[in-house]
């Protein structure tokens, strides 16, 4: 397996691209299985859940050819020939359960594994479940797999969520483009993927309102014809390069950054004490002199502050000034980063779903590994900032979310290097 070792060494300087969203291209992959046309995505990121997300599709019949070097996947689900997404691919990428909205809505039928919990909580998939249920379908658990039907196809109806969630939102909204009459769904997720979502099923002929609302209304079409379109950029990947800068100093401007992707996070990093420029081709930002000061952070559904970058904000609050709380509020176990960050130094309490951090001098470099994602990144991060060399062990888990990390962070200047293991 590889491992990523960096080396703190000072500030960085320069320009980092910002890819198209992982989120909102493993929500707009499934969109396919809604129509027998072609689906173009452009803008794709160039990741190994897009390649699991590509196996999955193709495993029920669809076709996914990717071009320019993976950054535009065309698509076409002209039959769905299979209709059992397996266990031994969902288990892999929890987004695999978007799968079942779409190829209900369009054949009356699928069954699809249960995807399971993962590293950061438990994660169940009730609510995709039950705005399903809402919709007409008649859902049956056996065996692990979900078996699902609607035989004489879906029907408009009003889903309230009793919380947020970002996925059942986007298999409810898939599903509602095809239903007959008229779907609300109340409580609805207002992330930016789900506007990228309701966009692009939009240019596939469906009646949406509302995306980016708490209530979004769709009106059921008999059928969705095909589509490009460019997916959104990636304010995850993008919120992660801006604190490189943030936690060892100089100016990096993330191009292709929106403000509005990430506007909650900008006011916790403009009360750390670091600042963020609109420029015309993205957003700089810069870490000028001084200590970071120490800030709350809570995370929250869009648009609050994003719990996929938690992990990293904690990163650089282990060396602010001050005593930092952060609270998750999203996922029951997402502080795996804070032992780890430990071992480099960092102090740091945790206490259920919340993290003192106690912001020290200097953290040092260690050997560390990380069981998901965006702890994976966090621990990178602080490297950045450390003295002396951290090797950051199991790097499969950010090979699923952020492409050529470390041409990325090399190309600003950041001492960062890959060891290909067995
Ligand atoms: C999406 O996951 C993202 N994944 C996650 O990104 C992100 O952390 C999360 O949204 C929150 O923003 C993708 O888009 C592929 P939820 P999702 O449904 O849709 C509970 C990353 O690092 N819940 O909004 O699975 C759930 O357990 C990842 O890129 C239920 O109880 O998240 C969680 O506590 C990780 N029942 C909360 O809701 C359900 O049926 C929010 O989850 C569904 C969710």
């Amino acid at each position: 397996m590889d491992s990523i070792i960096v080396t703190g060494n000072g500030p960085l300087s320069g320009q980092i691209p910002i890819a198209g969203a992982k989120n909102a291209c493993l929500t707009l992959m499934p969109a396919t299985l809604l129509s027998e046309e072609p689906l173009t995505l452009t803008n794709a990121p160039r990741l190994s859940d897009i390649r699991t997300m590509s196996v999955l599709l193709q495993s029920l019949g669809a076709e996914v050819a990717q071009m320019q070097g993976g950054q535009v996947l065309a698509l076409s689900s002209h039959a769905i020939t299979n209709h059992k997404a397996e266990y031994d691919i969902v288990r892999k990428m929890r987004a695999s359960i978007l799968v079942l909205g779409p190829m209900l809505a369009r054949e009356g039928h699928a069954v699809v594994s249960l995807p399971g919990g993962c590293a950061i909580g438990a994660r169940p998939v009730d609510l995709h479940l039950k705005a399903l249920e809402a919709m007409g379908a008649d859902l049956e658990l056996r065996d692990g797999y979900v078996h699902a039907k609607a035989p004489g196809g879906l029907r408009g109806g009003t889903v309230e969520f009793p919380f947020v969630s970002v996925g059942a939102t986007e298999n409810a909204l898939m599903a509602a483009t095809l239903a007959k009459g008229t779907t609300i769904l109340k409580n609805a997720a207002r992330e930016p993927e789900i506007v990228d979502l309701a966009q692009c099923l939009r240019k596939m002929g469906a009646q949406i309102e509302g995306e980016g609302t708490g209530t979004i209304t769709v009106q059921g079409v008999d059928r969705l014809g095909g589509a490009t379109h460019a997916v959104v950029p990636d304010r995850i990947e993008l919120g992660t390069y801006m604190l490189a800068p943030a936690i060892c100093g100089g100016e990096v401007e993330c191009l292709g950054g929106r403000i509005d992707l990430v506007a909650a996070f900008c006011e916790r990093l403009d009360a750390a004490g670091i600042s963020v420029e609109e420029t015309a081709s993205g957003l700089k930002v810069a870490r000028r002199n001084g200590r970071v000061r120490a800030v709350d952070v809570v995370t929250e559904p869009f648009p609050g502050f994003p719990t996929d970058l938690q992990a990293q904000m904690m990163a650089l609050l282990t060396t602010a000034e001050g005593t930092s709380v952060l609270e998750e509020r999203i996922f029951e176990n997402r502080f795996m980063h804070a032992p780890e960050l430990m071992r480099m130094g960092a102090r740091i309490d945790v206490h259920g779903g919340t993290a003192t951090v106690t912001g020290v001098d200097h953290l040092k470099g260690a050997p560390v590994m990380a069981t998901d994602l965006r702890a994976s990144v966090s621990l990178i991060l602080a490297g950045l900032a450390a003295e002396g060399e951290t090797i950051v062990n199991r790097v499969y888990h950010l090979d699923r979310g952020y492409e050529r990390v470390e041409e990325k962070l090399g190309a600003v200047g950041a001492k960062i290097e890959r060891i290909s293991g067995q």
